[in-house]
This record gives structure tokens, C-alpha cells and sequence, in this order.
């Protein structure tokens, strides 16, 4: 752990640690009147109405700070603090007051998520302001869930020059290493021999060879969770080019896979009692003389065919064989999370991930776990009618939809193709990336659902130690 990281913003109790007493609107007048006669007239002055998401520096008679007020009471307590490590001056603050296990853990976690910063190319301006660890907080699950999340938001955030798909797969190696877990991968045309023709088609155009990239850790016994992120490391849509709009954030294209590692970072740190195998295949998605053509028609690893109706649509040709090698297994439970449509972001914004399954208790158990951990996703049907839509005169099926309809739903029906109906399968369209800065979430890339997904397997599979 290295100073820079987020969780560099918790520290062990501190003499001169300045307190920091959270209220809200209610509680101010009682609060503050226990704090001396000049902390009224201070609240007074300052128009301090302990608004949520508001703070005041409270100083003593000689102008020095001697408290800070943190108001608490917005719409979701994981965030209260989240601001103060940006907002306050450089220093250590301590709560003042215990609260149950569940706030403070919540309250540390908000903290160092909103003390991360990318410093890959520019060092921070200065550091956070620190935390004494609240008294109850879950130590070891914050320090997992807020590493998870940070790795995440790092790999989302490094330029596609920096994370190619030999890049990303020198990251699953980093994770495989940490844990003792097995990790192999085929490369370019490699691919072709094994059967992975879908994503050598769609990464053949760069000069950065395509791949899959499969780590397994585990007990051999244990129920099988495998997970699928989608891996493009730049989407440039292909011969199908997008606009300089369209493309200008396409580095997070591999944001799937991102936050899929930040899932399995969290569950190998915990050993939770399952197999657990993370798929990832990778590419960019590429112009070249070689480029996959509109038109085009692969067979698939599965051996359905599909028409390339679009070249952006590359998402779901390169999962499809990443999920028909999962689904071979027949685990216990397939998870895949991919940037895969401007719908999903056009139905439900950056913020809600789509959740897709064919098992409302399966759905109805993450949307939960997602409520619970501050972490929200929101589902759509896989809404077997639209099925048609992705019909192709001349091979099993299309890429791409013929109208502009319920692009994400289509989406995801393309994926149910190659996923057996009776495999437990969720699929996760997610935008990966705030879209502007809040406290706790910074714009740029984040691991949406990863909380979410998290509490739902630790619920599944328990905690082995
Ligand atoms: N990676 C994009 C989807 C995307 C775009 C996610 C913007 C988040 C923000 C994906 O590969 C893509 O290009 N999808 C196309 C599909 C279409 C060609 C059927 C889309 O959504 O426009
Ligand atoms: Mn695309
Ligand atoms: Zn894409």
C-alpha cells in the first residue's frame, strides 16, 4: 500500500487529531450549544444551517480551528463525509462521537473513495485530509472494498495507450499473482486455434494482438462463479468510425473487465468459498487494410454465425465467445459486466447499471444487495419478442438491431444466444465512468456495481475466513 492510495486517508488514532462532529439540521442548535458560548455566534454568523453536504471549520477565541461540523442526512449516509478529504485543510480529524459499525464502516469507506486521485501523470495537489479510523468501522472491508474500488477507477482512468490489451492482461497477471491464482491467456492469431474466432476477427486490425486472458482461483470443489468482463482497451468503433464525440472517452471501453477485477480483488481477499474464474477477452478495436467489414460474417466459437451489421457493435461479438467457454463449465453462476450500449446509458443515465437475468430471485437478490450497499442497479427484461430484431437474411444472426429500439435489451438478447437457458447468467450494461464529480465519486472511471456485486456473493458464498 503505498501513500498515494486512497486508504492512505485512514490512519490509527493521532493526538492533536482536530474533532469532527456530525449533525443535522435537527440536531445543530442542541449540539452546538454544548460546545462553548462562541460556537453558537460562530453558527450564527456563518449562516451554518447543516445543510447535508455542507461542513463549517469551527475556531477558538484565538481564530485556531477547533472543530469541524459535518452535516449527515443527505439521501445516502455512505457519502457524508466522502467530501472532507478534498474540503478540509491538510491535517487529521477525528469523529467525536461512536456510532454502530454499520455508519462507521460506511463513513470510512465514504472517506477513502473520496480521497482517491489519479496520479499517474500528475501528482496530487495535496494530500487528503485524514481520518482517524471510526471506533466500530470494519477495518479489513473497507481497506478491501476501497483497494477494489481504486484499482478499478486506475485502470479505467490510464489512456488506452498506456492499457492495451497486453496491459490489461499484465493486470489480471498482477491480481493472479497477489492471490496464488492460475493465469493463462491466447494471444492473436493463437486465438484462432483455440477456437476464439469472434475476438481475434474484432481485434485483428491493431497492432496490439487480441486476446483472452482466463484466471482461475480456488477450491476445486466449490460452487463455480465465472465472470466475463468486456475488455476494449480503445473503441474506435472500427470501420463503422464513431464521431470525435462518440470516441473521445472510449478508453473506458474496458471498464467491465475493470470492475470485474476489482470484484474478484475483493472476493479472493476475502475467501469467499467459491471457484472463481474471470474471463477477459481483450482487444481494440481497430482500423487497419485488416479490419472486420461491415457485412462480414464470423462463426462464432459456438458455431452460430453472425452477420457484422455494425463494427461497433464489437462488445457483444467479442463476449460471445468469452461466454460460450464460461458456459461450457456450467457453473453455478455466470456474471458479465460490459460498456455495451449508448442505451443503457440513454435509458437509465451513467449512474444505474442495467441488470439483465432470466431469474427474477437471482435479480431481486443483487437489486437488493445493490440498495443495501449504496450501490444501486436498475433491471431491464430480456424481452424475448425483440428477439426478431436481430435477424440476418443470411446467417443465424446479426450484430446489430435493424431500428433505433431498446438497443440495450437487444443487446443483451444477442448475448442470451449463447448462454444455455438453464445456466444462472446476469449481464450488467454499465457506463464505468462519473460523469461528473461528486463527493466519494470523482468523474472518470468507476466501478459501478462492484459493491453491489460484492454483498451479493459474500450472501451466496460466505465468508471462509
Ligand atoms: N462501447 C460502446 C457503447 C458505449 C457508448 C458505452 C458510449 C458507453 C458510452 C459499444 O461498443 C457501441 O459502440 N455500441 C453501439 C452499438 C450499436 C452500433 C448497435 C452503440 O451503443 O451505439
Ligand atoms: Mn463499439
Ligand atoms: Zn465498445
Amino acid at each position: 500500500m503505498t501513500d498515494e492510495s486512497a486508504l492512505a486517508a485512514l490512519v490509527e488514532s493521532e493526538a492533536g487529531a482536530l474533532p469532527l462532529t456530525v449533525v443535522t439540521r435537527e440536531s445543530l442548535a442542541a449540539k452546538v450549544a454544548t460546545l462553548g458560548p462562541a460556537a453558537p455566534r460562530w453558527v450564527e454568523a456563518t449562516r451554518f444551517t447543516a445543510e447535508p453536504g455542507t461542513h463549517l471549520l469551527v475556531p477558538d477565541a484565538d481564530g485556531k480551528p477547533l472543530r469541524v461540523l459535518v452535516a449527515a442526512g443527505g439521501p445516502d449516509p455512505i457519502w457524508d463525509l466522502a467530501a472532507l478529504p478534498e474540503a478540509l485543510p491538510e491535517g487529521t480529524y477525528a469523529l467525536d462521537a461512536a456510532s454502530d459499525g454499520e455508519r462507521a464502516t460506511r463513513h470510512a469507506l465514504g472517506w477513502a473513495l473520496g480521497a482517491y486521485a489519479f496520479t499517474r501523470y500528475r501528482a496530487r495537489k495535496r494530500p487528503p485530509a485524514r481520518l482517524v479510523w471510526p471506533l466500530q468501522a470494519d477495518r479489513k472491508l473497507v481497506a478491501r472494498l476501497a483497494c477494489a474500488q481504486c484499482r478499478a477507477r486506475d485502470l479505467i482512468n490510464t489512456p488506452a495507450e498506456a492499457m492495451g490489451p497486453a496491459e490489461l492482461q499484465q493486470a489480471v497477471e498482477a491480481l493472479a499473482a497477489e492471490y496464488g491464482a492460475r493465469c493463462t491467456a491466447i494471444v492473436g492469431d493463437d486465438l484462432l486455434a483455440a477456437n476464439y474466432p469472434t475476438i481475434h476477427a474484432v481485434g485483428r486490425a491493431s497492432t496490439r494482438p487480441p486476446r483472452i486472458v482466463d484466471l482461475t482461483w480456488g477450491d476445486a470443489g466449490a460452487p463455480r462463479l465465472t465472470l466475463v468482463g468486456k475488455g476494449v482497451c480503445f473503441d474506435s468503433g472500427g470501420l463503422d468510425l464513431k464521431t470525435a464525440s462518440g470516441m473521445r472517452l472510449m478508453k473506458k471501453d474496458m471498464g467491465g473487465a475493470a470492475t470485474l477485477l476489482a470484484l474478484g480483488d475483493a472476493i479472493m481477499d476475502a475467501g469467499l468459498g467459491v471457484r472463481l474464474r474471470i474471463l477477459v477477452p481483450t482487444v481494440d478495436n481497430a482500423v487497419s487494410g485488416g479490419a472486420l467489414r461491415p457485412g462480414d460474417i464470423v462463426r462464432t466459437r459456438q458455431g452460430l454465425t453472425v452477420e457484422i451489421g455494425n463494427t461497433d457493435a464489437e462488445g457483444r461479438l467479442i463476449l460471445c465467445d468469452a461466454l460460450t467457454e464460461a458456459a461450457s463449465e456450467r457453473p453455478d453462476l455466470i456474471v458479465d459486466i460490459a460498456t455495451l450500449t449508448g442505451a443503457a446509458r440513454a435509458a437509465l443515465g451513467p449512474d444505474l447499471p442495467v441488470l439483465f437475468a432470466r431469474d427474477d430471485g437471482l435479480a431481486a437478490k443483487l437489486l437488493a444487495a445493490g440498495t443495501c450497499a449504496s450501490d444501486p442497479l436498475w433491471r431491464l427484461p430480456l424481452w424475448q419478442p425483440y428477439r426478431d430484431m436481430l435477424k440476418s437474411p443470411i446467417a443465424d444472426i446479426s450484430n446489430v438491431s435493424e431500428g433505433s429500439f431498446a438497443g440495450a435489451v437487444t443487446a443483451a438478447l444477442f448475448l442470451a444466444d449463447f448462454v444455455a437457458p438453464e445456466i444462472p447468467w446476469m449481464h450488467l450494461d454499465s457506463y464505468a465512468w462519473n460523469a461528473k464529480s461528486r463527493p466519494g465519486r470523482p468523474e472518470g472511471g468507476e466501478a459501478l456495481a462492484l459493491r453491489a456485486l460484492y454483498a451479493f456473493a459474500v450472501e451466496r458464498y460466505g465468508a471462509k475466513r
